[in-house]
């Protein structure tokens, strides 16, 4: 099996995971989420999203969160902007990466941000040069790459023109997301296959919700086509408020637990980032997804009840 090294993952649990809760994190608890993942030797984290608080209430703490984050050398730390306001924000918090986003379906565009593609193309042109003269970097997602909760079927072609478009742009890289959790590895295939036909690999990162069990597999489709940056999410937090349906990410430990055992490195140590997640799901207060976070806390459930007989 062709495998790279070494895989990138892009941690996204504090934004596309937070975004989705019902109860209302406290900023502390954000804060030292991200810092326990930090501690786990994540590198690339994407900790708010700058946008309307009336939208997405969950992160309407993002300036706290972005003022209140250490942010240690070597560790890249972004947020998503919807538009100029969200970017000033952003940039008076101190932020020198930002995310922005659109799908490839009009109507999920437009429960998403208010907008059609096109608008919202153009109000990218009054965030990217100005986040790229500031020298922050800007990084993009396309959703519903793979299928849409309202239109079902998304033309594969959408991505590849959704991605030229984002980078002739200025954007440093497109991650291509399967927002409802529905893609198939044949069908990944295909879409990467048309995306690096024309782009790079590392313009390219995989974001994959798990909603039917098949983000792994999918994971592995990609990183045999050479898409070595993959978004995940600790515990499997997640959803797409605007997109019913959509459940969780990939979960990090998962997909960090799979690579590892085949030899391809990530530099993140899976005990603590596995800590990182327990604690996440006592502050959200439900269990979370992750298949290796259940089997972890099922071990640890029997280490301690086996202690306990041999004391008693
Ligand atoms: P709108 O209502 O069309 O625009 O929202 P508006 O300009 O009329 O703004 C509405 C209110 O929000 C106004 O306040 C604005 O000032 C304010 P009011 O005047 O009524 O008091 N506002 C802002 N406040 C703070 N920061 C801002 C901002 N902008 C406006 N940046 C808008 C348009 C784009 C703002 C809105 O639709 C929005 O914020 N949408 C965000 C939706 C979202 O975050 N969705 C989840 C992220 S995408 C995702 O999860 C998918 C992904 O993970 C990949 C995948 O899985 O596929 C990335
Ligand atoms: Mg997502």
């Amino acid at each position: 099996m062709k495998l790279p090294a070494h895989a990138t993952i892009y941690e996204v649990g504090p934004r596309d995971g937070l975004q989705n809760e019902a109860r209302q994190v406290p900023t502390v608890d954000k804060l030292r989420f991200i810092e326990a993942l930090v501690g786990a030797g994540i590198r690339d984290i994407e900790i708010t999203s700058f946008v309307s608080p009336k939208w997405i209430p969950q992160l309407a703490d993002a300036s706290e969160v972005a003022r209140g984050v250490n942010r240690p050398a070597g560790v890249r730390m972004s947020a998503l902007v919807p538009n100029r306001r969200g970017l000033d924000t952003a940039l008076a918090a101190g932020m020198k990466e930002i995310a922005v986003f659109l799908s490839a379906s009009e109507t999920h565009n437009k429960k998403n941000v208010n907008k059609t593609i096109a608008d919202t193309l153009k109000a990218f042109d009054e965030v990217i040069p100005v986040a790229r003269a500031a020298n922050v970097s800007v990084r993009a997602y396309v959703s519903t790459v793979y299928g849409c909760p309202y239109e079902g079927d998304v033309d594969p072609e959408r991505a590849v023109e959704l991605t030229g478009q984002l980078r002739d742009m200025g954007v440093y890289q497109v991650s291509l997301g399967d927002t409802i959790g529905v893609a198939n590895p044949r069908q990944v295939e295909d879409v990467l296959g048309r995306v690096l036909a024309k782009h790079p690999a590392e313009a390219v990162a995989m974001h994959f919700h798990d909603t039917q069990g098949t983000a792994l597999a999918n994971c592995l489709v990609g990183l045999q086509m050479g898409v070595t940056t993959i978004d995940a999410a600790a515990g499997g937090l997640g959803g797409c408020p605007y997109a019913p349906g959509a459940s969780g990410n990939l979960a990090t430990e998962d997909v960090v637990a799979m690579l590892h055992s085949m030899g391809v490195q990530t530099g993140i140590d899976l005990d603590k980032l596995t800590e990182a997640s327990r604690t996440a799901a006592t502050f959200v207060g439900h269990e979370l997804p992750s298949k290796y976070l259940k089997a972890h806390l099922g071990k640890q459930a029997r280490a301690r009840r086996q202690a306990e007989r041999s004391t008693s």
